[in-house]
């Protein structure tokens, strides 16, 4: 896009410099100054304003349905944007490196050519997820906004109009890079006393703006310090299965078994909630998955005898079958190794897991481990590695991102990855990030009743 860029010094004179050109200057300056400029936000470094903006993008704003207020909002995020793409260098001059002199600004500039930016803000609620930066770099422009920095440069940009919006790593469209923007102004918590989920079979809210698809996304793994929040975080994913599987007809329900390696709260609970041989505590786990591995052959064994008589169901997932989608919450997983003291128990536990999230994706069961740290023996050395491998539908790690630890990080997000700012804090805040999603993004588990017997009541309240 075609603009003036003000250079701080002229190179060249001002030619034919009279009275007259000041006596036509003059007038110019201050009719637009009284007639346009007065009226938006200018920048001191191109003459670009939030007018101009406004005209040049206002097919799209209407195409996007944006209130008034919405436009003006995106003008100043816009305008701030071009500014810091112009500080950074990022445009090409055109116009062979030639200087002008304007009587409207009484300033010299030269032509530049900058990069395209739309933006969508929403005030109105439902529409904040489509909320995005809309940029279109060039190839070179491309290569040079690889590093990070410009993502702090883009987030200053957005911070200097409104605190709340961050945006995180782009994604690329049709030569453009699309920046989803998100809004801290939202609560996007979820509140378990006050909750309606309205989404598809398999689909539940993390937080308003994360959805776990379980039968996509197999497996979980849930990372964290002590108190962080894992136990909580998994009874709550209890309740949001417990509540849609409630709303479903039977055939899609969900079955919930529960394993609880501390023996705490959790086996607790959900031995008063569910059939008591889904709930197991301490060693009892070591048998319970057993059982559903034994469970996950027996489903086997019948949908490859039901698919050689009917090759049509060669592709059939377990539903197809009659089978429920069973899903099976291991808390604490190191105790439960470490509390097999037996070494051929212990071997025999770990063997059961490593075929029960192999197999988890064909036969529907799907596991939920949760452990303080995700090192190899929690897991128990190279096996727990392949175990590992497999858990990867949601990757959760509790805490803010200076209590979680370097190893921690590349255990469960795979790489080295930097975790984005949050602005949560306290428990039952972390990182998550689901199979779908390019990286970790800040979360907050959706919020549990503080008083142990209100949390009871909402949890038996689905059975
Ligand atoms: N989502 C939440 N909503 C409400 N309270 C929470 C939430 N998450 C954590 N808490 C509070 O923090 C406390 C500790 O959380 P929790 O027991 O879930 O941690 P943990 O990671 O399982 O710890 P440990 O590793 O010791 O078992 C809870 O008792 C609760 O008071
Ligand atoms: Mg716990």
């Amino acid at each position: 896009m075609l603009t003036k860029h003000f250079l701080a010094k002229a190179y060249m004179n001002r030619q034919n410099e009279s009275l007259l050109t000041d006596v036509i200057g003059v007038p110019f300056q201050l009719g637009y100054a009284v007639f346009w400029d007065f009226w938006h936000v200018n920048s001191p470094v191109s003459s670009l304003d939030t007018g101009k903006i406004g005209a040049q993008n206002f097919y799209y704003y209407k195409k996007h349905r944006m209130t008034a207020k919405d436009r003006e909002k995106a003008n100043k995020i816009t305008l701030s944007i071009y500014e810091s793409l112009i500080k950074s260098n990022f445009f090409m001059i055109s116009g062979k490196n030639k200087q002008y002199y304007s009587y409207i600004y009484d300033r010299y500039f030269e032509y530049i050519d900058l990069p395209r930016v739309f933006v969508q803000v929403h005030s109105e609620r439902k529409l904040k997820d489509q909320q995005e930066i809309r940029i279109q770099f060039d190839a070179n422009q491309a290569k040079s906004i690889e590093n990070d920095q410009y993502l702090t440069i883009l987030n200053q940009s957005l911070a200097k109009v409104d605190d709340d919006l961050t945006v995180l790593a782009p994604t690329n469209r049709c030569g453009w890079f699309v920046y989803k923007i998100k809004d801290d102004s939202l609560n996007y918590r979820i509140d378990l006393t006050n909750f309606e989920d309205d989404l598809d079979d398999y689909l539940i809210y993390l937080d308003h703006s994360h959805i776990w698809n379980l039968k996509r996304q197999y497996g979980g793994i849930l990372s964290g310090r002590s108190g962080s929040g894992k136990t909580s975080l998994i009874l709550s994913l209890i309740y949001l299965l417990m509540q849609k599987s409630n709303k479903n007809q039977s055939s899609k329900s969900i079955e919930i078994w529960v394993c609880d390696g501390k023996n705490d709260e959790l086996g607790a609970v959900m031995s008063q909630i569910l059939p008591a041989s889904h709930v197991g505590v301490g060693v009892e786990t070591a048998e319970l998955v057993h059982k559903l591995v034994k469970k996950s052959d027996e489903r086997y064994k019948y949908m490859s005898k039901k698919r050689k008589k009917n090759p049509e169901l060669a592709f059939a997932d377990f539903t197809k079958f009659g089978f429920k989608m069973i899903v099976v919450f291991i808390d604490e997983q190191s105790a439960i190794t470490a509390s097999l003291t037996d070494s051929k128990a212990r071997k025999q536990y770990q063997n059961d897991l490593l075929r029960l999230v192999q197999t988890s994706r064909a036969s529907g069961i799907i596991p939920v481990i949760s452990m303080q740290q995700a090192n190899a023996n929690s897991m128990g050395g190279n096996l727990g590695t392949a175990i590992r491998e497999q858990l990867g539908g949601l990757r959760v790690i509790m805490g803010s991102a200076n209590m979680i630890t370097t190893q921690d990080k590349q255990m469960i997000f795979n790489e080295s990855v930097e975790l984005p700012i949050s602005k949560f804090r306290g428990v039952g805040s972390g990182y998550l990030q689901t199979s779908d999603m390019q990286a970790p993004e800040a979360f907050e588990a959706p919020l549990l009743p503080t008083k142990s017997e209100d949390l009871y009541k909402l949890l038996s309240s689905n059975k």
